[in-house]
């Protein structure tokens, strides 16, 4: 993981937020190349979840056809919204204090690395030593809207962005004629106070998320509850997480949150976790219609295994719903419900470590003179990569160069991400453009006079084959998209 983390900030995927100033725990920024492998991790789940989609056609595994359409919702909300759905009252941690270093934990995340106070000065492991009874600490960023101070003015940054899909359910239906089944999808950042950021991006403060809310009628949202959990997992196996480091994992009834009645996570073994052990990297959770109906009713609690308003002394709700209306009826069908909903709920910073961590690998080639040298490549499947072609002149003369800039502005043109270089030895370039996973280098050398082909190098494989320069925006836009 060591070896990750340093590739990451030395060729400008990833580096500490504020780092001039020791940096900020659980904040991180993506650089030049990690700003656009990131984006291509959101446009392929934007591509294939929603842009891409054939509303006409009933996908593999589908019970029906249906609609995919986005929103784009804001960060903060009325703060009912949060009363409503729970996360007020329920979104929290357990922490503890260690009472010697003043060093704050999740309870179940009490470690000595993590101790301000350095081992020399700080004598016992923190399990081991003083700590706090444990107390909730809720994970919502607060924040003032307005002028207003204290409660009246109190806002909460969204801890995920569900709920903006979910106020704006009826808006959608009654504005962009979707009948249910339908999906509403969704990118953004989300905030949570983590008590322990840590492994990196995994767990931070800002993150961003890839939400899907899958409305449909009750009595199919099972059917449509397997087909999500299987069509997420395959998305993952279909970008190169392959292996069994992958896996998809229903819950056990005891883990279920308090809305759902079925999820499953979709799980990478990150390098930094205990050999056997797993991260979540997604989860699909069938939400039933919990969120609906808090935001129709107020608040629900769960008594004799119903979903119930929680009211107060008075007997009044305890937290007021909007009172709108948000069932939907099937002309068709002359029916009336409030529909279920499954949620694929993805994190684009965790599927972009685990790309990271998948395509990490070391091998030895021989360099220009036969010795071998140790070769860092990252096998990003092409569409995620972010250069899909470098382009060299092997020399810097006899019109090489020309040429070669030729090619690049071609792919440039074809919105192909395209880099040019032409300093050093080819072999160096070559193994420049492994270690930042670009799938293809194409040379112009000696015969590109002659033949007007260029050499393709692939970075898996190593074979070169020669490609027209006529052909060559075709033939890398076919290898990127398989
Ligand atoms: N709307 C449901 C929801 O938010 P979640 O399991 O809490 O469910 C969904 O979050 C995904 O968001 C996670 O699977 C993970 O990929 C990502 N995520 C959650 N908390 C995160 C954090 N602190 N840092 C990075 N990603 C996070």
């Amino acid at each position: 993981m060591e070896q990750i983390v340093a590739l990451c900030r030395r060729r400008g995927f990833i580096f500490q937020s504020s780092e001039i100033y020791g940096g900020l725990q659980g904040f991180w920024d993506y650089g030049p190349l990690g700003a656009v492998l990131k984006r291509n991790v959101r446009d392929a789940w934007y591509q294939d979840m929603v842009g891409d989609h054939d509303e006409l056609a009933v996908p593999e595994g589908a019970p029906r056809p249906y609609a995919m359409v986005p929103v784009e919702t804001s960060i903060i909300m009325h703060p009912q919204v949060w009363k409503c759905v729970g996360h007020y009252d329920v979104f929290h941690d357990m922490m503890v204090d260690c009472k010697e270093c003043k060093a704050r934990f999740r309870a179940d995340h009490v470690s000595t690395s993590e101790c301000p106070l350095k081992p020399s000065k700080h004598p016992g492991e923190h399990d081991k030593c003083q700590l706090t009874e444990p107390r909730e600490f809720n994970l919502m960023f607060k924040t003032i809207v307005g002028a207003l101070a204290g409660e009246e003015g109190t806002a909460f940054l969204r801890p995920e962005t569900a709920q903006g899909m979910f106020t704006n359910f009826k808006n959608v239906v009654d504005s962009s004629r979707v009948k249910v089944p339908f999906g509403i999808a969704q990118i953004g950042k989300s905030f949570r106070n983590e008590i322990t950021p840590r492994n990196f991006t995994f767990r931070s403060r800002e993150f961003e998320q890839m939400e899907i809310e899958f409305f449909c009628h009750p009595g199919e949202s099972r059917a449509w509850y397997e087909y999500w959990r299987d069509r997420r997992h395959r998305w993952y196996v279909e970008l190169g997480l392959a292996g069994d480091r992958l896996r998809l994992r229903d819950h056990d009834e005891d883990e279920l949150s308090h809305y759902s009645v079925g999820t499953a996570d979709v799980e990478y073994a990150f390098p930094f976790l205990d050999e056997g052990e797993f991260g979540e990297l997604e989860g699909v959770a069938h939400r039933g219609d919990f969120d609906l109906r808090s935001h129709q009713e107020g608040k629900l609690v769960r008594k004799e295994g119903e979903l119930v308003v929680e009211t107060n002394a008075e007997g009044e709700p305890r937290h007021r719903g909007s009172g709108k209306d948000l069932s939907y009826f099937d002309d068709q069908a002359r029916e009336r419900f409030i529909p279920h909903v499954i949620e694929p709920s993805a994190g684009a910073d965790r599927a972009t470590l685990a790309f990271i961590c998948e395509a990490y690998y070391e091998d030895e080639q021989p360099d220009e003179k036969g010795k071998l040298q140790k070769r860092t490549v990252m096998q990003f499947h092409p569409r995620l990569a972010p250069i899909k072609a470098a382009v060299f002149p092997l020399i810097k003369k006899e019109g090489m160069p020309e040429r070669a800039m030729e090619v690049y502005r071609a792919l440039k043109r074809a919105r192909i991400a395209a880099y040019y270089d032409q300093q050093g030895a080819i072999g160096r370039r070559y193994r420049r453009q492994d270690e930042i996973g670009t799938p293809f280098c194409l040379t112009i050398d000696g015969e590109t006079a002659t033949d007007d082909s260029v050499t393709v190098r692939d970075r898996d494989s190593l074979k070169q084959d020669r490609v027209a320069i006529a052909d060559i925006v075709d033939h890398v836009r076919e290898r990127i998209d398989g």
